[in-house]
């Protein structure tokens, strides 16, 4: 299975934060906001990434994050010339993605729990059966996502069934918001070149997921309690994203979706190499923390 990291956007939102630099190279506490999206499709064992940003913002993102080696896995670029909307990334990344299955994150999107693992190697497992995955998380704020309706009472406690999905609805079905990362079967691509553009002019995710529901290809999985999902697009989302990160880690003493310890406990790279990125990082509290992981004092 191929990996996709969405991280491009004007990022408006944060003017002047982002006049000259990526939203997706932000901090979110201790590191930059894109590691984040990042793990997450590492923790699927998703090993070939193509990274899709802005002509300016490409380069620096390449410049910060390299080939993929100090993380064990394999990385390349590519540039949306312009924000025409989510479902693009699969006909930009139509060469990269071939005849694969491919999972998509946004790059401001951050996932947090215990067992989230599992969840993803089920999504992943389902697409490369041929079915599409999207999460469901509950929200206050409905109208401003993708939002799912579902069955509520389901025997299959690993998903549930989808009646419809409905992106920024003015009257909600539901207070499930669909997250940013999706897992679809191999032929996404030629899914995506049948999207065509929404009243507001964008190529909506939302249209791919309903072409998967009406062929009888989509299946959700809720993230409940135990869970976290925040998008940091927005400076109070980014703040809280942060006042979070910083909470568990200095708290519990230990890292949230670092790409390196991640490779490291999945044995893509060896002592060696994650000692390198320990003395890079040096006395910083992310250093010090990927050595206590080096010392083999962190075990999960
Ligand atoms: O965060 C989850 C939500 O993301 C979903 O619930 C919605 O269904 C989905 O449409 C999306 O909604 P947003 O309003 O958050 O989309 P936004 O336009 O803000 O784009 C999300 C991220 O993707 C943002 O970091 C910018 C980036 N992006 C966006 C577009 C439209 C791109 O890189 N390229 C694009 O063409």
């Amino acid at each position: 299975m191929k990996g996709i990291v969405l991280a491009g956007g004007a990022g408006t939102r944060l003017y002047p934060l982002t006049l000259v630099t990526s939203k997706q190279l932000l901090p979110v506490y201790d590191k930059p906001m894109i590691f984040y999206p990042l793990s997450t499709l590492m923790l699927a064992k998703i090993r070939d990434i193509l990274i899709i940003s802005t002509p300016e913002d490409t380069p620096r993102i390449e410049e910060l994050l390299g080939d993929g080696s100090k993380f064990g896995v394999k990385l390349s670029y590519a540039v949306q010339e312009k924000p025409e909307g989510l479902a693009q990334a699969f006909t930009i990344g139509r060469e990269f993605i071939g005849d694969d299955s491919c999972a998509m994150v946004l790059g401001d999107n951050i996932f947090y729990g215990n067992g989230l693992n599992h969840k993803l190697m089920d999504a992943r497992k389902d697409a490369e059966k041929g079915t599409a995955t999207i999460f469901g998380y509950y929200v206050q704020d409905p109208k401003r996502f993708g939002i799912m309706e579902f069955e509520k009472s389901t025997d299959n406690d690993r998903s549930v069934k989808v009646i419809s999905v409905e992106e920024k609805p003015k009257q909600p079905k539901s207070n499930y918001a669909i997250v940013g990362l999706y897992f679809y079967p191999k032929g996404v691509s030629d899914m995506a070149d049948r999207v065509t553009p929404s009243a507001r002019g964008e190529l909506e995710i939302t249209t791919l997921n309903d072409m998967y529901l009406q062929q009888g290809r989509l299946n959700a999985q809720l993230l409940g309690r135990g869970y976290t999902w925040m998008d940091a697009g927005t400076f109070d989302s980014l703040q809280k994203a942060t006042d979070f990160v910083s909470m568990i880690e200095q708290y519990q003493g230990m890292t949230i979706s670092s790409p390196e310890e991640i490779a490291y406990h999945m044995g893509w790279i060896d002592d060696e190499m994650l000692a390198k990125s320990v003395r890079r990082y040096g006395k910083s509290p992310y250093g010090e923390r990927l050595k206590a992981v080096l010392e083999g004092k962190v075990i999960i």
